[in-house]
């Protein structure tokens, strides 16, 4: 038993998140974290809202609401649709926590003491129009490196280049488009984080086993000239966490705040304090290599655009502090979800949210086309046709209708126990070899967090089964020889029984509708030879409800129509 910290890319709270970022980062984690568990393996599973900068002062003013009030109620409200998805999160955590303040104004004073931090009378863009200072992603223009029109003066979604405003070719404010803009003098932090860049290059080339996707991006940011340039960390806003230097005050910073992007990660540890304030834990031992977490494994998982701010501006954080806090382990990142030939749009409303979804169809629809589909190699598409090609064949066809026959059989020839006669002759051994070959093969993809690879899996289990019922047909064997009948049947029920502990991981809800009607053990199987034999003759069960409705055409075509664009 090993011990396994997790942590998701924690969403923005300005608004609800649509199924692209689902996939991103929090689905694949979870689909971890529950199949870690499952294992048998100590996990801490870390997620949270980002509540700080711009868009979420925006958004509220949107909303009319104080940005605290709108923050706690849309925490709320990701925290219930986080639920609905069967995000089994050991803690949903808020970066405007009291324990974040507390951590971000700590590395901040420990970074300061250490010399990483250097005080810097800048120039920034102030919008007349909107008579505010503008902060760096609400400030578009064109990309200086790959020439895209609507870069953000944080960063370059096209190229994921880190950018700072100034460096925008015709620059406009993104609150109101107005390019009455005017450069202002203001004082701000700066971490020296080119002073780490040798250390973090040691760190990254360390990485041998990472994913080409994680180590490119990283690479690429420190390698390129100005690679790892000193970062601005404090912002002029409201909103955020005040500047401080530890418990003290900043002389020359009153009023300001920490930029988002330093708080936010920070944020991971300060939600393992807010759990362990809640549940009376002990957080240390998870992040403290002197205090117990040198034997964790940290995982983090999350879009490629936060790729740099986890290998390069985390880092920076954690090693300038210069005390001994746990370091990522192993960064597991993805391509973008498209959208029916366009992409996700949260402005304009395009694409399946993640409140819409979970009022169409169960979790488990959407997690196993999400997963089974994860934009690992490359960007992968959203369809409805594929979508209901998916449920309709892998979940309805294969799973679904196996669990209903083979209950459904035993309980009209034999009762709702599993029948006792009979001894399982060359069909059976031929499907615990090919069971056992296919299980090996998932927890090794499950393993190395290959994701559709361990969907594909998991999918031809699911195929075995129903091959071999297709093949038994205790039906027709029944008529001949009722105690072979038997054996088929119990055969089939132990599968059933097997699917609802492997399948947890990617469909928990179905998961626990198998397990109990099987009324079984819900342990990981050690082999394929075990599994077929975990439930005794004379188990009982019973006849569960029908696990999966398949999707019509009708449905497909008013939701694909539904979806398409402008979200109410
Ligand atoms: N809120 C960011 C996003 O959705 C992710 C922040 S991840 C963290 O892209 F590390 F900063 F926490
Ligand atoms: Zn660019």
């Amino acid at each position: 038993m090993a011990r396994h910290l997790i942590t998701s890319a924690i969403p923005y709270i300005n608004g609800i998140k649509h199924l692209g970022n689902l996939v991103g980062s929090q689905l694949p984690a979870d689909l971890y974290a529950r199949y870690l568990r499952a294992r048998g393996h100590e996990v801490m599973f870390i997620c949270a809202t980002d509540e700080h900068g711009t868009p979420a002062e925006l958004a509220a003013k949107k909303a009319g609401l104080p940005v605290a009030e709108y923050c706690a109620q849309m925490h709320a409200t990701q925290a219930r649709l986080a639920e609905g998805f069967g995000l089994s999160f050991d803690h949903y955590g808020r970066s405007s926590s009291p324990q974040n303040h507390r951590l971000t104004q700590h590395f901040a004073g420990r970074l300061a003491d250490a010399g990483l931090i250097r005080e810097v009378t800048e120039k920034q863009i102030y919008s007349n129009a909107d008579g505010r200072f503008l902060p760096d992603r609400y400030i578009e223009g064109t990309c200086p490196n790959c020439g895209y029109d609507k870069a953000r003066g944080d960063q370059c979604e096209n190229c994921t280049k880190q950018l700072d405003p100034t460096d925008l070719i015709e620059p406009r404010s993104a609150i109101s488009g107005s390019t009455d803009l005017e450069v202002r003098e203001t004082k701000h932090l700066y971490l020296r984080q080119s002073a780490l860049k040798d250390q973090i290059a040691e760190w990254i080339d360390s990485k041998t086993d990472w994913p080409l996707l994680t180590t490119s991006i990283a690479r690429k940011w420190l390698n390129d000239g100005d690679g790892l340039q000193d970062r601005g960390i404090t912002r002029d806003l409201d909103w955020g966490i005040p500047v401080k230097r530890g418990d003290a005050e900043w002389p020359g910073m009153e009023g300001k705040v920490f930029y988002v992007w330093f708080d936010a990660p920070i944020e991971y540890i300060a939600a393992t304090a807010e759990w362990a304030d809640a549940t009376g834990g002990d957080w240390q031992r998870w992040w403290r290599t002197d205090k117990g977490a040198e034997d964790v494994t940290y995982t983090q998982f999350m879009g490629k655009d936060n790729v740099p701010f986890h290998t390069l501006s985390f880092p920076a954080t954690i090693m300038g502090s210069g005390e001994p806090w746990k370091l990522v382990d192993y960064i597991k990142s993805f391509n973008y979800l498209t959208y029916d030939g366009g992409q996700f749009s949260t402005s304009q409303g395009r694409g399946v949210f993640m409140d819409h979804a979970l009022e169409i169809l169960p979790a488990d629809y959407w997690r196993w086309w999400l997963l089974s589909h994860a934009p690992e190699s490359g960007d992968s598409e959203f369809t409805w046709e594929n979508f209901q090609q998916s449920v309709n064949k892998d979940l309805a066809d294969v799973l679904g209708n196996f669990v209903s026959r083979i209950t459904k059989f035993c309980r009209s020839k034999f009762g709702e126990t599993v029948p006792e006669a009979g001894e399982p002759g060359a069909a059976e051994a031929e499907l615990e070899a090919a069971l056992q070959a296919r299980l090996t093969a998932y927890e090794q993809f499950m393993d190395a967090m290959e994701i559709r690879k361990a969907a594909g899996e998991l999918r031809a289990i699911w195929v075995l089964g129903n091959e071999y019922l297709q093949a038994a047909a205790p039906w027709a064997t029944f008529k001949e020889d009722e105690a072979r009948a038997a054996m088929q049947v119990r055969t089939g029920l132990n599968l059933i029984a097997l699917y609802a502990v492997i399948s947890a991981p990617f469909i928990p809800f179905a998961a626990k509708t198998m397990r109990e009607a099987m009324d079984a053990p819900g342990e990981w199987p050690s082999s394929a030879a075990d599994a077929l034999r975990a439930l005794p003759p004379g188990h009982g069960f019973t006849v569960p409800d029908n696990l999966f409705t398949k999707i019509t055409d009708e449905q497909r075509e008013s939701w694909a129509e539904r979806f398409k664009g402008v979200r109410a």
